[in-house]
């Protein structure tokens, strides 16, 4: 086994080290965040950083990188208070990639890149047609990161939109039957197949298995 320092990792080129590192964590829900502005003008971004924070009340958070890199989201988010998380499937990850290029304030990642504008329940934030999983969040709260100028974006799930097909009797979502994608870096893009599901884990009892 190779072992690194970080000693090591600060002398290495910039592109290398920040690929080493955002792989580092490991495969991550990758999503598209749509948004509007004020006047209704849509946007369409990728997020990866997205993080369960609790069940009840059903919270959702998300890092968004400083704002000189990554603005229109984040501002449209603050100015309407609602935004959506939309899932990527097979049949449009280049689409949902293209999304992550500096694009004017002015142009929708949605034309540019070819995907369809939702409204479902006169929600005002943009759905992504194409999604077969997706939900609707209102901002609770906006924390930002002074160590590295990020922000931790807080939402609740206010609408949940997905084939009941995929909905376990327990509640469970089968998202690899949905087709899902996860994310590894900032580039890579992978289907998925479960592995096993288990029941709670107690100490003193045998771990039982769940049919997937
Ligand atoms: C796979 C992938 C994951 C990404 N994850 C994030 C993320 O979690 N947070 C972030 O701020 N930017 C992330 N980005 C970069 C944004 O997509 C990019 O900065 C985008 O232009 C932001 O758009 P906006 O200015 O419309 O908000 C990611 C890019 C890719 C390709």
């Amino acid at each position: 086994m190779k072992s690194i320092d970080i000693s090591e990792i600060k002398e290495w080129e910039r592109f290398y080290r920040a690929n080493f590192i955002n792989s580092l964590t490991g495969f991550k829900s990758v999503g598209l965040i749509g948004t509007a502005n004020k006047n209704n003008q849509t946007n369409l971004g990728i997020f990866s950083s997205v993080v369960h924070i609790g069940s009840d009340p059903a919270l959702i958070g998300y890092i968004n990188r400083p704002l000189k890199a990554a603005p229109h989201t984040l501002s449209n988010i603050e100015s309407t208070g609602v935004y959506t998380m939309n899932h990527i499937q097979e049949n449009f990850i280049d689409k949902a990639h293209q999304t992550s290029a500096k694009y004017a304030e002015e142009i929708s990642e949605f034309d540019s890149v070819g995907l369809t504008p939702e409204y479902i329940n006169e929600f005002r934030a943009p759905f992504v047609k194409e999604s077969i999983v997706k939900y609707a969040l209102s901002l609770e709260s906006i924390i930002p990161i002074t160590l590295n100028d990020t922000f931790l974006v807080i939402g609740k799930v206010i609408s949940v939109h997905l084939p009941s097909s995929i909905i376990g009797e327990d509640g469970f979502i089968k998202l690899d039957e949905a087709g899902s994608v996860c994310s590894n870096g900032v580039d890579a893009y992978y289907k998925t197949k479960v592995c096993n599901r288990f029941g709670y884990a107690k100490p003193d009892q045998p771990l039982k298995t769940i049919p997937s």
